[in-house]
């Protein structure tokens, strides 16, 4: 955290990104506030609580809209207040095209390779263009020096850096694009690759998860644009402007605040069994996520489904709680994704089960942080069966959660973070067999093998945390900064 100070004394910091890390909903006179769940607000929100600065985001709540005045801006975190939101407001067709149409329709498919077709429509383009541009000016009229850092978060705003850069040309702009990047022939799909690639070259620092995406990006800029490369110094420079391309492992906050406030493990354990009306003594295994077809979910159930065929005895001794989050259900890939695993449940359980006895319990909405944390710690094994990720924070959260050093972590080999994390059972989550055994291996562990496992992650984790992910980037920033600095005394 002291990182963060001590780097950059003085500057502002702006942060553009599509979800805001505090929804605030009125209903009758009550405001509630819900945190959503995104990988991308649980690393980001700890950095701007120990930096502080401003963080524009589209408004998703309706407690602030609907005042007269339209109240855009308000003091987070709600408890403890450490800097500012600013909610852009967008219409109904600016969400449809930028966020469901290009971002969720376009993007998001293309990135990941798990076989939704792409669908990319000239409307979507211009409400894309339309919104960056909002947030380009928003950040123009926040910031309150010629030189903020400004940092942009993910696909939603592949055009806004060139954009801020045009509004403000001294800015600092680190763009952290949160998903894979896929090679160039699949991006040559996107009709306007060259603008996203240009757009996203208005940055000053361009970070990927891994140096796999950063040498994809690099294959993707030489195909399609007229730029020079520089492998060994990893910068790309078009029109004069120098941008570095670096991967920076995101990673969760250490100490994680979800934990502070957890009972003992036993106790975890006991009342989520109870809870969820399981015998007290079950081997319980755990999937939380949003409802997104890249996660795997029917996967790991077919899984599940292939361990209790070649292993009956475990029937009535093992469940499979999946927590899956609402999302995107306006899209018909993503509502489409949730009737085919609700019929899929009902299937195996009818397989399987028997009287009171369910395999798998799929519990579809919204949870909190603490609540997660809870089930997390209640657990005997977490599967996370992504088919394709850019990091996933589900698989450190997890092992962050247990500092009962117990806990077997099934990790998808298609997730950035199996590079780092390799004392987790790793899996191919297309080969439902292969998931199985990696189950079965997880519930068969012996307590000191889980142990040893575990606390290599858990190290690792605490070392590569959040702040780390952050500093290392406004480090970069920090040199490039003092570069530019002789420069002007230069001139
Ligand atoms: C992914 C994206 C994030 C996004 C999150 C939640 O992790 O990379 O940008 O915040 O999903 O998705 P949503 O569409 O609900 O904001």
């Amino acid at each position: 955290q002291r990182l963060l100070h001590d780097a950059l004394p003085g500057a502002e910091v702006l942060i553009v990104a599509n979800r805001e890390p505090y929804i605030h909903i009125r209903t009758g006179q009550k405001v509630t506030v819900q945190t959503p769940a995104s990988g991308l607000v649980s690393a980001l929100e700890p950095v701007m609580r120990a930096c502080g600065g401003t963080w524009i985001a589209h408004g998703s709540g309706n407690a602030d809209r609907e005042t007269v005045d339209r109240n855009d801006k308000i003091a987070v975190p709600p408890q403890d207040p450490a800097y500012t939101l600013r909610r852009i407001w967008l219409t109904d067709e600016e969400q449809d095209g930028y966020y469901y149409g290009l971002a969720n329709e376009g993007l998001w498919p293309l990135c990941h390779i798990a076989f939704v077709r792409p669908t990319f429509r000239e409307e979507d383009w211009h409400a894309y263009e339309i919104v960056n541009e909002r947030f380009a000016d928003a950040v123009a009229q926040e910031a309150r020096t010629e030189d903020p850092i400004v940092l942009v978060q993910d696909y939603h705003f592949a055009l806004a850096p060139r954009m801020i850069r045009e509004r403000l040309p001294r800015a600092t702009i680190i763009t952290f694009w949160h998903i894979p990047w896929p090679n160039a022939e699949t991006f040559g799909i996107c009709p306007w690759k060259e603008r996203i690639i240009e757009g996203l070259l208005g940055s000053t620092i361009l970070g990927f998860h891994t140096q796999f995406h950063c040498n994809n990006f690099f294959e993707t800029v030489d195909r399609y644009v007229e730029s020079r490369i520089d492998r060994e110094r990893a910068t790309v420079t078009l029109g004069g402007h120098e941008t570095m391309v670096r991967p920076y492992p995101i990673s969760i906050e250490w100490p994680p605040r979800a934990l502070a406030s957890q009972p003992p493990v036993e106790t975890c354990r006991a009342e989520v069994r109870r809870d969820l009306g399981l015998p007290p003594d079950i081997k319980l295994a755990v999937g939380i996520e949003r409802f997104d077809y890249t996660k795997g979910l029917l996967d790991r159930m077919k899984a599940v489904d292939a361990l209790l065929t070649s292993t009956p005895s475990w029937k009535g001794h093992f469940v499979f709680v999946q927590v899956a989050a609402p999302t995107r259900s306006k899209l018909f890939a993503y509502s489409n994704l949730q009737n085919e695993a609700e019929a899929l449940v009902e299937e195996i359980n009818q397989r399987h089960g028997e009287g009171d006895y369910k395999p798998i319990l799929l519990i579809v909405r919204h949870h909190e942080h603490d609540e997660v944390f809870k089930l997390f710690r209640a657990a005997d094994l977490c599967i996370v069966s992504s088919l394709h990720d850019g990091m996933n924070l589900v698989a450190k959260e997890f092992v962050a959660a247990r500092d009962d050093e117990q806990g077997v972590l099934v990790l998808s080999s298609f997730t950035g973070a199996s590079r780092e994390m390799s004392e987790a059972l790793i899996v191919n989550p297309y080969h439902a067999q292969e998931m199985a055994q990696a189950i079965e291996t997880a519930l068969s562990m012996p307590a000191q093998e889980q142990r040893e496992r575990i606390r290599v992650m858990r190290q690792q984790v605490q070392e590569r945390n959040v702040y780390r992910w952050a500093g290392r980037m406004l480090l970069d920033a920090a040199q490039v900064r003092q570069r530019q600095r002789i420069l002007d005394i230069g001139n």
